[in-house]
């Protein structure tokens, strides 16, 4: 048995049954409210960060559902705030603190509102503090690893007029199956396979916030997404923080590209992604799957991070720039039109110029069909924190250029797409101009492309062929 599995715990059914007895308690008030006055209750979810956290607010708004709270259109019509936070970078943090701020307006003006906070920020001690002491008004905070108790928390919140403080250390975690969502999207749906990270890059606090990786039993997740095509959707996105661990600790002999290839096998019309995927463990089964199975979105998130072997080691990504390189063109070997996306971090701590230089030479070679880049933030509790930071304006300067190397890059391959044909998944009507829809290809590439809004193509999927480039835009007609 792996560590993992030492520390993983499913949530038994007879926690589940009680935090669903809080729900019904819960919900019982809201009716008596709702027929009081005519109106039900609201429930407001604030989401920062990824897909996973996309994906727990989800549940967060499936409970509150479930609870008997309808959706609020805004914050001001809310009689519940939930804000989902991100830890990854400051800027995420000061957002969340700042949001938060906002809201006191609010809860002056309504003494009767809650307003809570979760998600990745809150697992951090120092956070915790901050808005223990700092934002009094702020009804509960739970961790990541408590989500399915926020039944419970809100019925202690309310029982016992104190406020909760639902804290996990977040080195160790559990799964909670059959939690209640309600998915944004009828036609895309996120289906978490695995949740925290044991990776440990040196720059990193997802470990730290969101514990150790453990995954979710097979049959359950296809038996998520038969239901999922049953109702209709057409997109899947497999979540973990590494998908390649998959399956490590369980004692099911399955890894990812097994449960990839099984998922495939689904009957249905529907296209299948996935994020994240560490080249470290990126495999060549994997790839080969992807290619054998018209149902794996010809889509790769890799991301790199730097150029520079030196800074890989330091960053504890345990691949080279050579290995990463390699697995791209076996990639674009099996699978010419695949789409390859990428996470640059730009001034780490102790980065050279020569070795940031490295990293343009390796955006160069890799050409990666969209870039998200990111200023190296420090976060307390991290190995990097801890080194000798660069200044701001230099890490501001380094970004500026990997930017103007990627988008010439871009350019170039978005040009190449021109006379080509997609399907694409149409997202809606522009909003500056009716006569145009916004769609994505598989590969994530926005196009633009004209079409009568009374054909109400919003969420279906259509073919097209490109007619013109630029930068971050595609332009195409229907075929
Ligand atoms: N598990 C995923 C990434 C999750 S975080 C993976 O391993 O690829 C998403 C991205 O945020 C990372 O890929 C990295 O590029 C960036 N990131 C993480 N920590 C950061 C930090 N401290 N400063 C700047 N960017 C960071
Ligand atoms: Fe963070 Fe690395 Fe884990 Fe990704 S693999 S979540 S970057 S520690
Ligand atoms: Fe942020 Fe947590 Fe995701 S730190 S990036 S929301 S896992």
């Amino acid at each position: 048995m792996t560590e993992t599995t030492k520390q993983t715990r499913t949530i038994t059914d007879a926690e589940m049954a009680q935090q669903r007895a809080y729900t019904e308690q819960i919900a019982a008030w809201n009716r008596l409210y709702a027929e009081e006055h005519g109106s039900p209750r609201r429930c407001y979810v604030q989401t920062f960060g990824c897909q996973q956290n996309e994906a727990d607010s989800e549940r967060l708004a499936g409970m509150a559902e479930a609870m008997g709270y309808a959706a609020a259109v805004s914050a001001d019509d809310a009689d519940l705030i939930l804000i989902n936070t991100c830890a990854v970078r400051e800027h995420a943090e000061e957002r969340a603190l700042s949001i938060t701020g906002q809201f006191k307006h609010l809860k002056e003006k309504k003494p009767e509102l809650i307003i809570g906070i979760c998600g990745c920020m809150v697992s951090q001690e120092t956070r915790k503090e901050r808005i223990k002491h700092s934002y009094p008004y702020v009804s509960f905070l739970f961790g990541t690893s408590m989500l399915y108790r926020m039944p419970e928390i809100l019925y202690r919140y309310l029982h016992e007029h104190k406020r909760q403080f639902f804290l996990d250390a977040g080195d160790a975690g559990n799964i909670a199956e059959g939690i209640p969502v309600r998915r944004v999207s009828d036609k895309q749906a996120w289906v978490s396979i695995m949740y925290g990270c044991n990776n440990f890059c040196t720059y990193c606090i997802v470990p730290y916030v969101r514990g150790r990786e453990r995954s979710r039993r097979p049959e359950l997740i296809l038996e998520e997404i038969r239901g999922l095509i049953a109702e209709g959707y057409r997109e899947f996105t497999l979540l973990g923080q590494n998908v390649n661990s998959y399956g490590r600790d369980l004692e099911d002999d399955i890894d990812f590209p097994d449960l990839l290839g099984q998922i495939c096998a689904l009957e249905g019309d529907f296209k299948v992604h996935f994020m994240t995927s560490h080249p470290k463990d990126a495999s060549r089964k994997l790839i080969d799957v992807m290619a054998a199975n018209e149902k794996a979105a010809k889509h790769f998130h890799l991301p790199l991070q730097s150029g520079s072997d030196r800074v890989l080691t330091a960053m504890n990504r345990r691949y080279t720039i050579a290995q990463y390189l390699d697995i791209l063109t076996y990639m674009r070997e099996k699978m010419p039109d695949i789409t390859v996306t990428s996470d640059i971090i730009v001034g780490f701590p102790t980065e050279t110029e020569a070795e940031f230089e490295e990293t343009l030479d390796a955006v160069r070679a890799a050409r990666c069909d969209q870039l998200f880049t990111f200023i190296y933030s420090p976060r307390t509790g991290t190995p990097a924190a801890g080194m000798e930071q660069l200044p701001d304006d230099v890490k501001g300067a380094r970004m500026t250029r990997l930017l103007a190397v990627q988008n010439e890059i871009m350019l170039e391959k978005n040009r190449a797409c021109i006379g080509r044909e997609y399907r694409i998944l149409v997202e809606g009507v522009s909003r500056g101009d009716k006569s145009m829809y916004a769609g994505r290809t598989e590969g994530g590439k926005l196009v633009h492309f004209p079409a009568d809004e009374a054909l109400s193509l919003t969420g279906r999927v259509v073919n097209v062929k490109i007619t013109a480039a630029e930068t971050y835009n595609l332009w195409a007609e229907l075929i």
